[in-house]
């Protein structure tokens, strides 16, 4: 079975292809008193895209902060190829592979487009799948024409595309995307996920997290539902797609 509630219901962990690239195994997790994450698993394979989708608030954010280091968990472990890196900081999951694209896109607002490239070329990850500068900026169109212009300058939809491609050249195998259309116009939503798309392509494991249900299950195999900091569903975006009951509880939308 899967695509059924977690709630009291086994779940199906599709383990079949060996060892998961990312896995989460009864995390608890927080910010000091405060416990956000509770008895949390997810597991990622190499290659795919798998959707962590829930409402404001519900712990998503918090969630990547624990696999890329920012966090750590109180309990539980996380593993990346097989390594507990729980007790890793956010340099040592890097050097590994793992890129976190933040919600707030953390590119240098005073620093040229070619700039921000260049910096990121220094540091990340040391064996990952990486993209040379002029490759990047082959890949992102709209950059390739602002290469001077600064960060500050660029829309909502350039910074994120700059974000997506310091990731790539620092060197990423797993991606860690925040919410990557948020704030976005649609057309503009469009473009980034063609690039989400293509990065998968290349080999780049993602982990997506998105308030917009549509985004996740247009892009992710498999997708995992979040609320009040634990699982309550997982399952393919077909059988998302048709649980009216979880998209109205747990997402608030009709699709
Ligand atoms: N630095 C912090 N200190 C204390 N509590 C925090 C902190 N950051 C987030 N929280 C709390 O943790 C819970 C989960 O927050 P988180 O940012 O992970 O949610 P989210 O799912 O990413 O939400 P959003 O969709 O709004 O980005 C919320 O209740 C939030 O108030
Ligand atoms: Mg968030």
């Amino acid at each position: 079975m899967s695509g059924e509630d977690v709630h009291g219901i086994e779940r199906d962990e599709p383990e079949r292809d060996g060892e998961p690239l990312l896995s989460l195994s009864g995390v608890d997790a927080g910010y000091g008193e405060t416990q956000v994450l509770r008895d949390l698993s997810l597991s990622v394979r190499e290659g795919e895209i798998v959707s962590l989708v829930g409402r404001n608030g519900a712990g998503k954010t918090t969630t990547l902060r624990t696999i890329n280091g920012i966090l750590h968990p109180t309990t539980g472990t996380v593993t990346f190829r097989g390594e507990d890196i729980s007790e890793f900081d956010a340099t040592e999951t890097a050097k590994r592979g793992i890129s976190l694209v933040p919600e707030q896109r953390q590119i240098f607002p005073e620093l040229t487009v070619l700039e921000n490239l260049q910096l990121a070329a220094h540091g990340g990850a040391d064996d990952a799948y990486s993209v040379s500068v002029e490759e990047a900026l082959g890949m992102f169109e709209n950059l390739q024409d602002r290469t001077g212009n600064e960060g500050s300058s660029l829309s909502g939809g350039e910074q994120q595309m700059l974000a997506i491609a310091r990731a790539l050249v620092a060197g990423a195998d797993l991606m860690l995307l925040d919410e990557p259309t948020e704030g976005l116009a649609p057309y503009i939503v469009e473009d980034v996920m063609e690039i989400i798309a293509d990065i998968n392509d290349r080999g780049i494991t993602v982990l997506l997290v998105e308030q917009n249900v549509q985004v996740g299950l247009e892009l992710a195999g498999r997708n995992y539902v979040i609320d009040q900091g634990e699982i309550v569903w997982e399952g393919s975006s077909e059988e998302l797609r048709d649980n009216r009951r979880v998209l109205d509880r747990y997402l608030g939308v009709s699709v």
